[in-house]
C-alpha cells in the first residue's frame, strides 16, 4: 500500500496525472463514450474498471436490477445498461453524476442515477447484481475528488458500508468488490466478518505487476 501511495503522491507523477487530466477526458468500452471530469475517478487511467467491466461482460444481466454503488463515471453502469440491465448507478460526486446523465444522453441509454452516501438514498430493498470498486487506501480525503481514493485514516468507509450493505446480500443474489493487493485487505475483510459478510474470490488478474482480485461477498 505504501508503494502505491508513494506512486500516486510523487511529485512528477502528480504533476503528469494533472497536465494530462486538467480537462474532461474521453473513455470508450464496447462502442460507448464518454467525458470523464478531472474530477472524477479516472477508468482511462486506473485498471480496476477495466477488469469490472471484462467481468461483467461475461455475464447474464438481461431484465436484471443492478447497483453499482460508487458508479463514478458510470462506464460500469451503462455498459451493463447495455446488455440489458435496469441500472440504479449511485455516487456522492454530484459532477460525477451530472456527467453520466449527459453521457448516456450521448449514448442513448437510460439508467435511474442517485446522489447517495452509501445506502442512504437507495430506496429499493435489494438488487439481482451489486458492484462495488471502493475506495481503499487509508487516508482522511480532503475534497470530494479524494474520496474516490481514500477510504479515511481509519478505514471509515468500510465501517460504515458493511452494516448498510448487509441486508441487500441475500441468498439468490450477487455482490461484488474489486480490491487489490495494493491495499488492507485482511483489514477489509476483518471489518466485513463484524457484520456477518464473508468474502471469496472470484477472479485474480496481475496486470503492471499489481494483483486485482475480485471477490463475491456472501452472508456467513
Ligand atoms: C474507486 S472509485 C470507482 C468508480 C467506478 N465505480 C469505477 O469503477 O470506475 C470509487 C467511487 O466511490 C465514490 N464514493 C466514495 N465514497 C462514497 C460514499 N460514501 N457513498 C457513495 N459513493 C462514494 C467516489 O466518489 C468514487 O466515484
Amino acid at each position: 500500500m505504501r508503494n502505491f501511495l508513494k506512486k500516486i503522491t510523487h511529485p512528477f507523477l502528480k504533476l503528469g496525472y494533472e497536465i494530462y487530466y486538467h480537462k474532461p477526458r474521453t473513455f470508450c468500452y464496447d462502442s460507448i463514450c464518454i467525458q470523464v471530469h478531472p474530477d472524477v475517478f479516472p477508468p482511462q487511467l486506473t485498471i480496476s474498471t477495466k477488469i469490472l467491466l471484462d467481468f461483467i461482460s461475461e455475464k447474464e444481466l438481461e431484465n436484471k436490477s443492478f447497483l453499482e454503488l460508487g458508479c463514478g463515471s458510470g462506464i460500469i453502469s451503462l455498459f451493463a445498461t447495455k446488455k440489458g440491465a435496469k441500472v440504479t448507478a449511485s455516487d456522492i460526486n454530484t459532477t460525477a453524476l451530472d456527467f453520466l446523465s449527459e453521457n448516456a444522453l450521448k449514448n442513448n441509454l437510460q439508467l435511474n442515477s442517485v446522489e447517495s452516501d452509501l445506502f442512504q438514498s437507495i430506496n429499493e430493498p435489494t438488487f439481482d447484481c451489486i458492484i462495488i470498486n471502493p475506495p481503499y487506501y487509508p487516508k482522511k480525503p480532503k475534497n470530494i475528488k479524494e474520496q474516490a481514493w481514500f477510504c479515511g485514516e481509519h478505514f471509515e468507509y468500510f465501517e460504515a458500508l458493511f452494516p448498510q450493505l448487509k441486508s441487500y446480500i441475500i441468498a439468490t443474489n450477487e455482490t461484488y468488490m474489486i480490491l487489490s493487493e495494493d491495499c488492507e485487505l485482511e483489514k477489509i475483510k476483518a471489518i466485513a466478518s463484524k457484520s456477518g459478510i464473508a468474502f471469496s474470490m472470484v477472479v485474480e488478474k496481475k496486470v503492471v505487476g499489481e494483483k486485482n482480485y475480485i471477490f463475491s461477498l456472501t452472508s456467513l
